[in-house]
């Protein structure tokens, strides 16, 4: 059981009170060594490490909760699976920390396991993704993206791109390659598409498949796609994560299917980390909505306010821009840290 500083302090208050902190030398001399690593713990769960981007929010929030800064971070991945997040989770609450912080791989199926978190009196920060439950204080505070607007970001561009060249036949074809089913980041960007489309006559979804945002899948998905219908009946692969798009990117390129600013099919995708921004610059990705992985910075400065006693916004959202090869340079892209 891992002693935060708040117990740690109970403890010492109670032994002083009775008078026995004399009792013995080894005794003081944990407790000391206790109260001077009076570090604010904080247990951090992750639903996995299945992209880059994931990587880079981990590495923000580690950054930011640091030794130095009077804290301590326990890191859980949960492997992918719901489940061990759960009992990550149980283990924080059995350990006592501070804080926790959940990224959910899904936004329902929490309702439980933070009611536990509450009743323990440990505050919760929701990053990333967001949760649905029956009673919205079961958390105190988001930081996260609208994954909506990157959504409708992306479609803004997207449009304009297709309005510079007229479709033959009016008809544009959109093969969906969807992220995690049922996580906060494909609900809203599959939001975004399906709207379109509905404002859109001669749009169709063609073929929607979940890529679990991962390479591997929107590899294999677009191979399987390419193979149904053909590259000639296909006009954008809308992918719901930069891992996707490079999926599918290394399928076109093996079928040999020229896509971006001078082929047919025109790729959208999400996070803008630096890797596509410059597949992006250079006109093979056409839209890069950005998906923001330094969450760090805003959730410290929510435990921070919190640990002075002082309220938090219930919801912050990450700054976020979307790119098309225009707005971009290798300075631009040298500067930014993801
Ligand atoms: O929740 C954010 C999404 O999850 C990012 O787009 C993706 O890369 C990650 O795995």
């Amino acid at each position: 059981m891992f002693r935060s500083k708040r117990i740690v302090r109970a403890m010492i208050g109670v032994l002083i009170a009775f008078g026995i902190t004399a009792c013995s030398s080894q005794t003081n001399d944990e407790i000391l060594e206790e109260e001077n690593s009076d570090l604010v713990v904080i247990g951090f769960s992750q639903p996995g490490a299945e992209s880059a981007w994931r990587v880079a929010l981990t590495d923000s929030v580690k950054e930011n909760f640091t030794e130095e800064r009077g804290y301590k971070l326990i890191y859980k991945d949960g492997r992918s699976k719901q489940d061990n997040q759960i009992k990550d989770i149980r283990t924080f609450i059995q350990q006592g920390v501070d804080y926790i912080i959940i990224s959910p791989i899904v936004e329902t199926g929490w309702d439980t396991v933070l009611s536990e978190a509450k009743d323990a009196g440990i505050p919760v920060i929701i990053c990333d993704r967001n949760v649905v439950v029956g009673n919205e204080n079961l958390y105190t505070a988001f930081v996260g993206s609208d994954f909506k607007t990157e959504g409708e970001s992306a479609v803004l561009r997207l449009e304009n791109i297709l309005e510079q060249q007229e479709d033959e036949d009016g008809q544009i074809n959109i093969v969906h390659i969807q992220g995690t089913i049922g996580s906060s980041a494909q609900i809203g960007r599959t939001k975004a598409i399906e709207e379109a489309i509905e404002e859109h006559e001669g749009w169709n979804i063609i073929s929607q498949d979940c890529g679990e945002f991962t390479k591997a899948k929107g590899r294999e998905i677009m191979t399987q796609v390419l193979e149904e219908v053909g590259a000639d009946n296909i006009d954008v692969v809308y992918c719901e994560n930069d891992e996707e798009a490079y999926g599918a990117i290394s399928a076109m390129n093996e079928a040999g299917v020229s896509y971006g600013k001078d082929g047919e099919i025109k790729v959208v995708s999400f996070d803008a980390m630096n890797t596509a921004l410059v597949l992006c610059m250079n006109g093979q990705i056409s839209v890069e909505a950005e998906c923001n992985p330094l969450q760090g910075p805003y959730i410290y400065n929510l435990v921070s306010r919190l640990e002075r006693g002082n309220a938090v916004p219930k919801i912050t959202y990450v700054h976020e821009e979307c790119f098309v090869s225009d707005d971009l340079t290798p300075e631009i892209i040298e500067k930014r840290r993801f």
